[in-house]
C-alpha cells in the first residue's frame, strides 16, 4: 500500500518547518510546493539529507511545478505574505487574497477530493475565500488557528501556575483577530478549573487580573513574537498544522478548535469561525456547540462582528 500524499503549498518559514515535522513522523509522503525557484528543492533535499541519521524513510518532493500537487489527499496551505512589525493580520488582504485565489484553483483542478487545511493570514477571510473558490464540502476545509491560540492560552497558564503544560486544557474561540475569545471558564489542570488554582496561589483579589492578563497576553501572543523576532511565528503554527494534519491522517476524532463553516451554529449561518470540532479521517466530523454565558456570547459575537466586516469586505 502506497502511502498517503500530502501537499504542502508555501514553502517559506512554517510551510518548511512543517514538512520538518511530518516527515519526522512518517506520515506520508510530502511534497512542498512553491513559487520560488530552488527553494523548497532545497529544503527537501536539506530534510531528506537528515533522513538516514534520524531513520525516516519517507519521499520528499520539493517542487515549483503544481502538476505535483495531483492527487494529494491532505494539503496544507501557508502561501503568502507573514506579516512584519507594526502590521496587523488584516493589513496582509489585498496580497494575500490573490495569492489564495490562485492556489484555490490549483486545489480545486489538481486534488479535487483534497482535505485542506489553510494557515494563511488574514485567517478567517482566506478560508472563506478558498471555499468559494473550491467549492469544497464544510468537513473538508479548515482553518488553524485555535489550536495554536489555545496552546499560547494553556503555555501562559502552564508557566504562571508553576505545572505542567502537559496538564493544562485551554480552549479560544472566535475569529483570529485580537476578538478572539480565551474560554476562562473552561481552563483547567486535570479537570481542576484554572481560577481555582490561581485563587489558591495568589488570592481572590489578585487572581482575576492575573486571569484577564493571561487573556489579553493570548490574544497579542502574534504579535508579541512578531515584534521580538522581526517576523512571525513558524515553530508553533507548525506543531499546530500537524496536530489537526494528524488528527485526520490518523482518523483521531480529536476535539479540536477549527475555524470551520458555521451554517447555523452558535447562532451564525455562512462564515468561518473557530469552534471546537471532532477531527477525523472525513477531516470536521462534527461542530461541537456550547452553552456560551452571557459574557462569553458578547465577546463572541464582537469576534463574529469582526470576522463578518472582513469577509464582507472581499465581495465574494
Ligand atoms: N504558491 C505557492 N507558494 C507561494 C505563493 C503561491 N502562489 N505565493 C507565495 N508563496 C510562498 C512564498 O514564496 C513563501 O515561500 O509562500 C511562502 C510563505 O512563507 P513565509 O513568507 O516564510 O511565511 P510563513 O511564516 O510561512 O507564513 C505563511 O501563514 O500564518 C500565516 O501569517 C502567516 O500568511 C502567513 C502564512
Amino acid at each position: 500500500m502506497a502511502r498517503r500524499k500530502i501537499a504542502l503549498i508555501g514553502g517559506g518559514q512554517i510551510g518548511g518547518t512543517l514538512a520538518h515535522l511530518l516527515a519526522q513522523r512518517e506520515l506520508g509522503d510530502v511534497v512542498l510546493f512553491d513559487v520560488v525557484k530552488d527553494l523548497p528543492q532545497g529544503k527537501m533535499l536539506d530534510i531528506f539529507e537528515a533522513g538516514p541519521v534520524d531513520g525516516y524513510d519517507c519521499r520528499l518532493l520539493g517542487s515549483n511545478d503544481p502538476e505535483d500537487i495531483r492527487g494529494a489527499e491532505l494539503i496544507v496551505v501557508t502561501a503568502g505574505l507573514p506579516r512584519k512589525p507594526g502590521m496587523s493580520r488584516d493589513d496582509l488582504i489585498t496580497v494575500n487574497s490573490k495569492i489564495i485565489a490562485g492556489v484555490s484553483e490549483l486545489i480545486r483542478d489538481k486534488a479535487p477530493d483534497a482535505i485542506v487545511i489553510l494557515l494563511t493570514n488574514p485567517l478567517d477571510a482566506m478560508v472563506t475565500l478558498c471555499r468559494k473558490i473550491t467549492g469544497f464540502p464544510r468537513n473538508r476545509i479548515m482553518g488553524m488557528a485555535g489550536v495554536l491560540d489555545s496552546g499560547r492560552f494553556a503555555a501562559f497558564i502552564a508557566a504562571e501556575l508553576g505545572v505542567s503544560v502537559q496538564d493544562v486544557h485551554a480552549l479560544v474561540l472566535g475569529g483570529h483577530g485580537d476578538e478572539m475569545v480565551p474560554l476562562v471558564r473552561f481552563a483547567n489542570v486535570s479537570g481542576i478549573p484554572v481560577s481555582v488554582l490561581l485563587e489558591q496561589k495568589f488570592g481572590t483579589e489578585r487572581a482575576g487580573e492575573i486571569m484577564n492578563e493571561l487573556v489579553d497576553r493570548t490574544r497579542r501572543a502574534g504579535g508579541e513574537i512578531v515584534g521580538l523576532m522581526k517576523n512571525s511565528a513558524f515553530i508553533s503554527p507548525a506543531f499546530s498544522a500537524l496536530a489537526m494534519a494528524e488528527a485526520v491522517l490518523c482518523d483521531r476524532k480529536r476535539v479540536l478548535p477549527v475555524c470551520a463553516l458555521l451554517e447555523g451554529e452558535y447562532g451564525v449561518d455562512g462564515y468561518f469561525v473557530g469552534v471546537p470540532c471532532i477531527v477525523g479521517a472525513s477531516g470536521i466530523e462534527k461542530i461541537i456547540e456550547l452553552e456560551l454565558n452571557d459574557e462569553e456570547r458578547g465577546m463572541f459575537e464582537e469576534s463574529v462582528s469582526h470576522v463578518k466586516s472582513l469577509v464582507d469586505g472581499l465581495n465574494l
